[in-house]
């Protein structure tokens, strides 16, 4: 059935791809951000999460609400100020969207947020199945606040749906470009030990998560959005130089450096994650792009 979808963020990577998708798929998107007016011709409403304000006008007509508002994990350095923007645009947005959702007469009936595979913390066991409680680390316990501030919305008995994401491969931003980047300079490099896993999705498949998640009454809870195929840094490294045809020469760039260049965010990068895909499988969803050299064909195919 065609829906109005409100996406929150809808002007960022994820949101870009996926208001394209629920067009071709017919269904009408309004975006809610910290502008107003018109982006990619949707229109936007504006929201002042500070100020605990949202424009009602957002709400009108919507079936489904997509949460992906949050401060750019890895845009900056993890100064305090900055740790306080990234934990406070997630946790904070979503509680202004369960206290409003309870106070507004509304015909919200789905809720899809986001969480990230930043909740198992920097070393996961083989296989990461949902049940594993979040850890102690900066990014886990964002993921875990932010995953609480959805019940109230859960309780008032919207379906809600949290798509755990990994990293996602994309051509504009994120891993593929700031990989490719340095390759393309003759100077790329693994990092840390190398031998690192990585648990990725690529932008396409995620989008067809989120619309699945929107449409299929018997998702429901949380889910881990990765690719069942995590790949070593070394070998995703390798992968996208071959792809650009450039020689991968200089040896993995050690984990103290990657300290001194990007402080907190390095142990992120170094971060040795194997995250199941067994259970967003078993709701019968097939992934475009599985393994990583498809992936990396399909997003690095025209950028030679
Ligand atoms: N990309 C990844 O690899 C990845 C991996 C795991 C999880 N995720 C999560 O998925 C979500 C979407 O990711 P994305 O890559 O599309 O992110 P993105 O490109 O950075 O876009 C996020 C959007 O959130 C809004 N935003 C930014 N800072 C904000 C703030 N301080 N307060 C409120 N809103 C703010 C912005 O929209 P407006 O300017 O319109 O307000 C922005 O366009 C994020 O929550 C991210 O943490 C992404």
């Amino acid at each position: 059935m065609k829906q109005t979808v409100l996406i929150t963020g809808g002007t960022g990577l994820v949101g870009n791809h996926l208001s394209k998708l629920l067009l071709q798929k017919g269904h009408q998107v309004k975006l809610l951000g910290r502008n107003e007016g018109r982006f990619n011709n949707l229109p936007l409403y504006k929201w002042d999460i500070d100020a605990g304000f949202i424009d009602p006008k957002a709400f009108e007509g919507v079936d489904t609400i997509v949460h992906l508002a949050g401060a750019g994990i890895a845009d900056k350095r993890w100064t305090d100020a900055y740790k306080s923007q990234i934990y406070n645009s997630r946790i904070l947005s979503t509680r202004l969207l369960a206290k409003t959702l309870s106070g507004l007469p509304h015909s919200v009936k789905n809720f899809v947020s986001t969480s990230a595979t930043g909740w198992y913390g920097l070393n996961t066991p083989e296989a990461t199945t949902e049940e594993l409680p979040a850890a102690p680390t900066f990014l886990g316990t964002v993921c875990r606040d932010w995953e609480a501030e959805t019940y109230p919305i859960q309780q008032s008995g919207i379906r809600t749906t949290i798509l755990r994401v990994g990293v996602v491969f994309a051509k504009e931003s994120g891993f593929i470009p700031e990989v490719a980047k340095p390759v393309k300079l003759g100077i790329g490099a693994a990092l840390a030990s190398g031998k690192q896993l990585t648990s990725w999705i690529h932008i396409d498949d995620l989008c067809q998560l989120y619309a699945k998640a929107i449409t299929d009454p018997t998702m429901q809870g949380i889910y881990n959005a990765v690719t069942p195929h995590p790949e070593t840094n070394q070998q995703l490294t390798t992968l996208i130089a071959q792809q650009l045809n450039k020689p991968l020469i200089l040896p993995p760039v050690p984990k103290w450096v990657l300290k001194i260049l990007f402080g907190e965010v390095a142990d992120m990068l170094a971060a040795n994650q194997w995250i199941s895909a067994q259970k967003i499988q078993q709701t019968g969803f097939t992934f475009e792009y599985p393994k990583a050299s498809d992936a990396i064909g399909s997003l690095l195919h025209h950028t030679k």
